[in-house]
């Protein structure tokens, strides 16, 4: 099994470039002429430069893979006319699907078919995480791939919508056994990547929403004139390229950019747990890997409950043959062939 830095280590090879956020370690004496600080006006960017949105683009992946029937890999499917085509799933990221297809195949490479394309989704979510300065938090793997996908109706039905109030989204994350907290923490997914105008406007037309900070809904009134869909808005509004807990912050500021954020902060049920989380990123981090490793273990399939694809957006062909010639192991772990 590839070990937490071989995947890093591959994943990060799906990255452009990045920069790890230096830990607080010494460090010698710098010879003349080199700063920690030399591209501060020239190139501001040159430590920063990763691919925020393909990370996001992999969180969101993750989380849309679990909500809809388990962890199973089925969202990464392109054989279906269902999960992957149902309307919320048209905006992930068609980056991140190539991810996860080139880290399944550096890791087939490297260790033969044994790791599942749900696990390697989960993965790369984690690794999008720390890449952009969130928790480094663990992930349990052992997930298999699922043989079968989710209708288009049973996939709207599964992920709420962006206009859902507090109460609709408790209930419909308690039908997962996820609680107010797992809501309040997951959110903060939210931190990065972007939103459609048309998942946001009708906050903005005919009547704005009053729980609306004026600048930011005039703001979003040029991104987003009427009838304009396609145009695009951060999410996090103060920090849209870190993995932080600004998005809270948003929220008690009232931009929140979908009416499912700004709800945790107006309503009573979810409004503390938002303040604590605005006021301590660090609280944030605890809570958000608890209830992300608890997301990543909805409804998992395991053993000989799903397969292990050899391309994560297919179903492998012969799966008679491949019952006999996948071993498994006392700890549970496939053997390589
Ligand atoms: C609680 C209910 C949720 C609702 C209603 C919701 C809704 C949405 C919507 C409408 C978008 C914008 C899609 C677009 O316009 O392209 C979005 C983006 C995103 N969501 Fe959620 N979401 C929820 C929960 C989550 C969770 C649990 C996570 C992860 C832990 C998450 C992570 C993301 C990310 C990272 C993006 C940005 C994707 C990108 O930039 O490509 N969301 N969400």
């Amino acid at each position: 099994m590839a070990s937490t830095s071989t995947f890093l280590l591959l994943a990060l090879t799906a990255f452009p470039l990045l920069c790890m956020g230096a830990a607080a370690f010494d460090y010698p004496p710098l010879v003349k002429g080199l700063s920690w600080t030399f591209y501060k006006s020239s190139c501001p960017k040159a430590e920063s430069i990763r691919d925020v949105g393909l990370a996001a683009g992999l969180l969101r992946i993750h989380y849309h893979d679990c909500f809809v029937q388990g962890c199973d890999g089925s969202v990464l499917l392109d054989d279906s006319d269902g999960e992957k085509f149902a309307p919320p799933n048209l905006s992930l990221r068609q980056s991140g699907f190539n991810v996860i297809n080139d880290i399944r195949n550096l890791l087939q490479k490297e260790c033969g078919r044994v790791v599942s394309c749900a696990d390697i989704a989960a993965l790369a979510a984690r690794d999008s995480i720390f890449l952009v300065e969130g928790p480094d938090y663990k992930v349990p793997t052992g997930r298999r791939d699922g043989l079968t996908f989710a209708s288009r109706a049973t996939t709207l039905e599964s992920l709420p919508l962006p206009s859902s109030n507090a109460t609709s989204l408790i209930t419909a994350l308690g039908k997962l056994n996820l609680d107010t907290n797992d809501l309040v923490a997951l959110s903060g997914g939210h931190s990065i990547g972007i939103g459609h105008c048309s998942n946001f406007t009708d906050r903005l037309y005919p009547t704005q929403d009053p729980v609306m900070d004026k600048t930011f809904a005039n703001n979003l009134k040029r991104t987003c004139p009427p009838a304009n869909t396609e145009n695009e808005n951060v999410l996090d509004i103060r920090s849209p390229n870190v993995f932080d807990n600004k998005y809270y912050v948003n929220l008690m500021k009232q931009q929140g950019l979908f009416t499912s954020d700004q709800t945790l902060h107006t309503d009573s049920k979810t409004r503390d747990l938002v303040i604590s989380f605005a006021v301590d990123q660090s609280l944030f981090f605890e809570k958000f890997a608890y209830s992300v490793a608890k997301m990543g273990m909805l409804n998992v399939l395991t053993g000989s409950q799903g397969e292990i694809r050899a391309n994560c957006s297919i179903r492998n062909p012969f799966r008679a043959d491949e019952a006999l010639s996948t071993l498994v192991d006392g700890d549970g772990e496939a053997a390589a062939f």
